[in-house]
């Protein structure tokens, strides 16, 4: 491990004005996708789709780094360079998702535990050597009856240090995921309640096994109601205690923190992130985006498989990238939405 250049490209991951791109989509969840509008998922779709937005004139003004997928990690782009070589040559950064998903956890119904530590340290060495500079690894909270138990914190928490301990080794800055999911009847309260609780373990489980906090990333959910609560938190209410809840469990040490936006609209994830930016509080961290869903929905919506719409998916993905990029200095209003196109709601992100 060295950990001045793991320290040096968290940071840059995080610079200002700049945030993530999660296209790490598996191919079960991209098909889905693809099928939403009405796209067959072939291999070269995929590689169309995904090339369309790296070579977004100008997005890494807004965008320091990708999320790719194994398949992307290892394809070219329609001319033969190779897609990693496309990112890094206009200074983005090439990252991989290494979990190989979420699975039921035996014992709790209902609940999940994410697999793929097994063979993972070889992994990690061959995706260091195919380019990539980063990872992550999802893990998902389900908020219900009786829900998350123990077994399910713990669990997660242990594998996602597990996972982090593995890439340091590797050279790579392992973006650590512990997602709450937002969907439920839940208040906002209970939000915070359990991403106080899973923060907490997840940092005492990163401590115990020696992950150096500079060169890593943290990558939550925003506390927020449940998608079904009768009563919904407004925007300021969520950028308070999202950024309560970090100030109480993330170290300063951690360079920043990289929000999911799992399933709010476009608007709505860009007006929280930039709402938090715009609090007069100590945060000793960057507060940024690595958005699945809420930077690619509009661009897909465009794009409809079709080449003559590669221009307008640029447009609409940069759009978004624009928006988020204020939201960084807290700076975004509704009134930038003037005319987008607005995308619609898509199945989860993995
Ligand atoms: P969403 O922003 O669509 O939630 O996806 C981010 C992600 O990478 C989830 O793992």
């Amino acid at each position: 491990m060295n950990p001045t250049q793991l320290a040096t490209t968290a940071r840059a991951l995080v610079a200002p004005g700049k945030g993530i791109l999660a296209a790490d989509e598996s191919s079960p969840t991209i098909k889905k996708r693809f099928d939403s509008i009405g796209v067959e998922s072939t291999a070269d779709a995929r590689r169309d789709y995904r090339e369309l937005m790296f070579r977004a004139p100008g997005s890494q003004e807004f965008i320091s780094g990708v999320i790719l997928y194994d398949e992307t990690l290892r394809q070219n782009a329609k001319d033969g360079t190779p897609l990693v070589k496309v990112l890094s040559d206009l200074g983005i950064i090439p990252g991989i998702k290494v979990d190989m998903g979420a699975k039921p956890l035996a014992g709790c119904s209902g609940e999940l535990v994410t697999e793929g530590l097994d063979g993972l340290r070889d992994r990690l060495a061959e995706y260091a050597a195919l380019g990539a500079r980063f990872a992550k690894w999802r893990a998902v909270i389900t908020i219900g009856e009786g829900m998350p138990s123990q077994a399910c914190y713990t669990t997660n928490a242990h594998a996602l240090a597990r996972y982090a301990a593995l890439c340091q080794e590797a050279g790579i800055v392992p973006i650590v995921e512990p997602e709450v999911l937002m969907d439920g009847k839940h208040s906002i309260a209970r939000s915070e309640e359990v991403t106080n609780e899973i923060l907490h373990l997840v940092f005492g489980a990163l401590y115990r096994q020696g992950v150096y906090l500079e060169g890593m990333l943290l990558k939550p959910n925003m506390v927020m109601s449940g998608y079904e609560a009768s009563s919904q938190a407004s925007v300021q209410e969520v950028a308070e205690a999202t950024v309560r809840t970090f100030q109480r469990h993330v170290p300063a040490a951690v360079p920043g923190i990289v929000f999911l936006s799992g399933g709010q609209s476009d608007e709505l994830a860009t007006e929280h992130l930039s709402a938090m930016n715009a609090l007069k509080t100590p945060r000793p961290w960057e507060l940024s985006f690595s958005y699945g869903r809420a930077l690619q929905a509009a661009a897909l919506k465009a794009w409809k498989g079709k080449p003559d719409n590669t221009k307008a998916a640029q447009e609409a993905y940069l759009h978004r990238a624009r928006c988020n990029s204020a939201a960084r200095y807290g700076t975004y209003t509704r009134s930038m939405e003037a005319g987008a196109t607005r995308g619609d709601k898509l199945v989860s992100q993995d």
